[in-house]
């Protein structure tokens, strides 16, 4: 195992009707700012379920955070929390909204003239306005975590930031929220939470037995999870196996002494800032020709993974890698997932040079577990993905 340091501050509060309890999570007398997306808490109950836990705060609410929360809308928000003073922050919503209010966060504290120099600049926060959540779609672990991803559609960008003062305070989790999501969003959930697990276990084995078996479990629960939150994700018992296993796939607590490798979501990223594709989608657009061209350097672990994640006892350890692969991109098309860009657009001719542009402008020349991800490795990955 690696050496590695920990801490994760964020209260988790989960459960049915959790969200009542906003009140003793929120310090008296807070100016509070209401973060929410585009319209969904409105229809499903949530708005009214806040408002009632925030009757004794001044609220001031700021709705539409689009998916893939854009730049130019944030820093609307960002001039009220300065003209306001405002002093907390309530994400209602998913990874999208979530993340918004990292951006605000981190920029509300941030002395520079440029917040979008958080992104570019890669500058860490660590002291951000106070923010809460409660989370409403379970996919990208942005409820535990202290990591953000921002797009700005004027330059086609999607950039992540982060820091240890953008961990939320709290997060109320309440699986009763899965019921109005729309198949399509649960099964983004489904395949975002699991291609999060294997970002940080699909690289080498260091002897970390116990993070493994952790990885293993959540990608378990997963797989067995899906066929019945597809089905009705008004099960109140898989939608809190859902909702758990997306936390727990990407809360910092996978990832501690062992390699990684974001490589998959880094170009995947470039995919929805050019052609604006699900962020789930996009993964699984990439992780199987990103596992296939680095079947060599990856081979023990997808040969562990298949043998105990998908029962593959047959054959060699490549066999069982190979085979693991396939029942991957298996998982992702039983839940309607699409695994290559041509089935999304017909414009994608020349996607990989410019990705690899991108990532030759920004020096990201040493990415994956090994440093070998360099940007002629992710052309060839992503033409492998036409
Ligand atoms: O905007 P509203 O109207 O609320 O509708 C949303 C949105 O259209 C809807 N939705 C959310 N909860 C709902 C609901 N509809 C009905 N009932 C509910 N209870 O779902 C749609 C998608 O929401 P969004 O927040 O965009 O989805 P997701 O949680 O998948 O977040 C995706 C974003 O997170 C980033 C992605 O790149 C993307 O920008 N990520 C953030 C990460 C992090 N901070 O750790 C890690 C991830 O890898 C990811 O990159
Ligand atoms: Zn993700």
């Amino acid at each position: 195992m690696l050496n590695f340091e920990f801490q994760n501050p964020t209260k988790i509060i989960f459960g049915k009707n959790q969200i009542s309890k906003l009140s003793s999570e929120i310090p008296d007398g807070a100016k509070v700012l209401m973060v929410y997306g585009g319209g969904s808490i409105k229809r499903n109950g949530i708005y009214e379920q806040v408002m009632a836990a925030l009757k004794e705060y001044k609220v001031t609410e700021f709705g539409g955070v689009s998916a893939n929360p854009e730049y130019e809308v944030l820093l609307k928000a960002l001039k009220i929390i300065k003209d306001d003073e405002v002093d907390f922050i309530l994400a209602v919503g998913g990874g999208s909204v979530i993340d918004g209010v990292k951006f605000l966060s981190g920029a509300a504290t941030y002395a520079g003239d440029e917040p979008w120099d958080l992104l570019a600049k890669g500058i860490r926060t660590y002291k951000g306005l106070p923010f809460g959540t409660v989370l409403t779609l379970p996919a990208t672990g942005s409820e535990m975590n202290s990591g953000a991803v921002i797009t700005r559609a004027e330059t086609k960008e999607k950039r992540v930031m982060g820091g240890p003062g953008l961990f939320p305070q709290f997060s109320m989790l309440d699986p009763q929220v899965i019921q109005s999501i729309p198949k399509r969003q649960i099964a983004n959930g489904l395949v975002d939470s699991f291609s999060h697990v294997i970002e940080q276990y699909m690289t080498y084995p260091v002897a970390a037995r116990l993070q493994d078996r952790i990885a293993e479990s959540v990608m378990q629960t997963l797989i067995e999870t899906a066929p019945k939150i597809m089905k009705d994700p008004g099960n109140y018992e898989a939608a809190s196996d859902f909702m758990w296993s997306c936390t727990m796939a990407l809360n910092g607590l996978l990832r501690v002494g062992t390699p990684n490798d974001w490589s998959t979501h880094m170009i995947a990223h470039e995919l929805t800032a050019l052609y604006g594709i699900d962020h789930a989608r996009t993964l699984a657009i990439i992780h199987p020709s990103h596992l296939r061209f680095n079947l060599e350097d990856k081979m023990e672990k997808l040969a562990q993974y298949g043998e105990r994640v998908w029962g593959i006892i047959e054959g060699s350890i490549e066999e069982k890698a190979k085979k693991a692969i396939e029942k991957t991109e298996e998982y992702f098309h039983s839940l309607e997932i699409d695994t290559r860009l041509s089935d999304y657009t017909n414009d994608y001719e020349g996607t990989a040079k410019i990705i690899k542009q991108r990532f030759e402008e920004r020096g990201w020349q040493e990415l994956g577990e090994r440093q070998s991800i360099t940007p002629e490795v992710v052309e060839k990955i992503v033409e492998m993905s036409y």
